[in-house]
């Protein structure tokens, strides 16, 4: 072994991921027969295509506690599976069916720096799902409900498009039984997806729910999100203008921090 060498990270974090999985497998007697069942139930769900959706409902909150104890900003949540690089510029509206009669809604609000100062020309991406629950790319065309604005030079931005509805993962994969089979229901709240972006800033990634919605108070474990991503800052009250549904944020970015100076 090359006693020299810095410690390996990789090797540091995968050794504490076993022993923490043995301390479980010890504590509760698990058998092989337990055991080769969840193998094989890991087995089914890369073969749906959900091992990233299965991570994400357990684990992905927790990165984004540590990113955001680390980058500082706004509280950032998961970006779930429906994120798609090249929605398309949308001015002042996403693309909706021609018949979608939900309540109308505008997004609108601000990009600043951590210091409060406007960062003007910075890309807000947003998504989320149709009244039927769909995702653009994911059941309906690519480019319906989602789209990117820039902020202007005061770091504003706004656009239109109507409230999404609660989400249920996919009801015959692998990841929701799984979650039935725990007791636990697998639905995540109605959601606004965002992903900001601007040269020389940390993406921020996250998301707004809407309050007194069905999922958003409570645990995974009961009557909440079932990916536990909801956080108290992120729910919008009630405000409207006329018929549509307001929904504001200050996005804060926080600056990149550059190679550290020679010394
Ligand atoms: C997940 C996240 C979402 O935003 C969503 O709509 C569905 C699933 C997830 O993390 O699994
Ligand atoms: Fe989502």
């Amino acid at each position: 072994m090359n006693t020299t060498s810095k410690p390996n990270r990789l090797e540091t974090i995968v050794s504490d991921i076993v022993s923490s999985v043995r301390e479980v497998l010890i504590r509760h007697n698990v058998t092989f027969e337990e055991y080769r069942a969840g193998c094989n139930h890991l087995v089914k769900t890369g073969e749906a295509g959900e091992l990233v959706m299965l991570a994400d409902v357990f684990l992905n909150t927790t990165i984004c506690e540590i990113e955001d104890t680390m980058i500082g900003g706004s509280t950032s949540t998961i970006e779930g599976p429906f994120y798609l690089e090249d929605a398309p510029f949308v001015d002042g509206s996403l693309k909706m069916h021609p018949d979608d009669s939900r309540e109308p809604m505008i997004v609108r609000g601000s990009v600043t720096d951590t210091s409060g100062k406007p960062v003007p020309d910075a890309i807000v991406d947003v998504w989320h799902c149709d009244p039927n629950g769909l995702y653009g790319g994911f059941g309906i065309p690519n480019d319906m409900y989602r789209g990117k604005v820039r902020t202007n030079t005061a770091g504003q931005f706004e656009l239109r498009s109507t409230i999404p509805v609660p989400y249920p993962l996919p009801q015959d994969g692998p990841t929701a039984k799984l979650l039935h089979r725990m007791g636990r229901h697998s639905w995540r709240p109605a959601h606004v997806h965002f992903k900001v972006k601007k040269a020389g800033y940390h993406t921020l990634v996250t998301q707004n729910y809407f309050e007194g919605g069905d999922y958003v108070l409570g645990s995974a474990s009961d009557t909440g999100d079932c990916c536990d991503g909801v956080r108290p800052d992120l729910i919008k009250s009630d405000q409207r203008e006329g018929v549509a549904r307001v929904v504001e944020n200050v996005f804060r970015i926080a600056l990149e921090k550059g190679p550290v100076a020679a010394h």
